[in-house]
């Protein structure tokens, strides 16, 4: 790796706009996000958090800007950015006609990792459902969906995870293990990136983070200033979203 791709961040993103018709959702963000950080996105509802994951995943294509994400530029190639990250999409669920199994061993074959179904081994155990890997995706409640979800971003250890809204649909055990998860994964060298509006999180697990309003970034900084300036991320969110209303 040269020096110029040290330097540069795992993700970098430049200038970025999305325009659904008359909706601008993410309008003109820039953004540099260093290796080994575990970065929140955060906003109210609406805000432009998951067209923002999309546009980093190359699963939607900029209105103007520009992004790389591990030195490959999303619009000239998002199938190798893709290939390379882990995603966790907002609400997604794995194919109703396969079951847990199946489409771990599918995830394998598309990703090409090697003992797919041993890896699931560990997931099953850790995520505490051994007991649904041969039940169709379709009969799983959605916290079981999403620790299935969590699984196939995970089990190629990838060096760079985007996970939108990681706890929606966790009990507080699952939310205490998967926090210590990521943590753990970022401890190690890896980079983290997730969107969310529970602010709690990312006070506790984050180490950077950016709060998005109405598409327009109001702020980036680090958890570790707030705590330094004693204040909290909720109070700060609200006076920064109250003063982009207005102004
Ligand atoms: N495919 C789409 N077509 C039209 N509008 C969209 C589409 N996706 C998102 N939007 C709009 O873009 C804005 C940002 O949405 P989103 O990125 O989902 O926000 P968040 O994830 O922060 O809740 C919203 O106003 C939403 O209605
Ligand atoms: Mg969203």
């Amino acid at each position: 790796m040269s020096l110029m791709e040290m330097k540069q961040g795992v993700i970098e993103a430049q200038g970025l706009v999305k325009q659904f018709g008359d909706v601008i959702a993410v309008n003109n963000i820039s953004l540099s996000i260093r290796q080994g950080e575990l970065f929140g996105l955060l906003g109210p509802n609406g805000s432009g958090k998951t067209t923002m994951i999309k546009l980093l995943t190359g699963q939607l294509r900029p209105t103007a800007g520009s992004a790389t994400v591990l030195g490959l530029d999303v619009k000239k190639d998002p199938v190798g950015v893709r290939e390379r990250v882990g995603i966790i999409p907002e609400q997604e669920t794995p194919p109703s006609f396969l079951t847990a199994t199946e489409y771990l061993d599918f995830v394998g074959e598309v990703r090409h990792i090697p003992d797919v179904l041993k890896k699931a081994d560990w997931w099953f155990d850790y995520l505490d459902f051994n007991d649904k890997r041969d039940v169709l995706c379709k009969d799983l409640s959605r916290g079981t969906r999403q620790k299935l979800m969590f699984t196939q971003a995970f089990i190629h250890k990838p060096t760079l995870a985007l996970i939108d809204e990681p706890l929606i649909n966790f009990d507080p055990i699952m939310q205490r293990k998967v926090k210590d998860y990521l943590t753990e994964y970022v401890r190690c060298g890896n980079t983290i990136f997730i969107s969310t509006h529970i602010l709690e999180i990312a006070e506790e697990i984050c180490s950077g983070f950016a709060i998005l309003h109405k598409g327009t970034l109001l702020h980036t900084g680090t958890v570790a200033e707030l705590k330094e300036r004693d204040q909290h991320l909720d109070d700060f969110f609200l006076s920064l979203v109250e003063k982009g209303t207005h102004g």
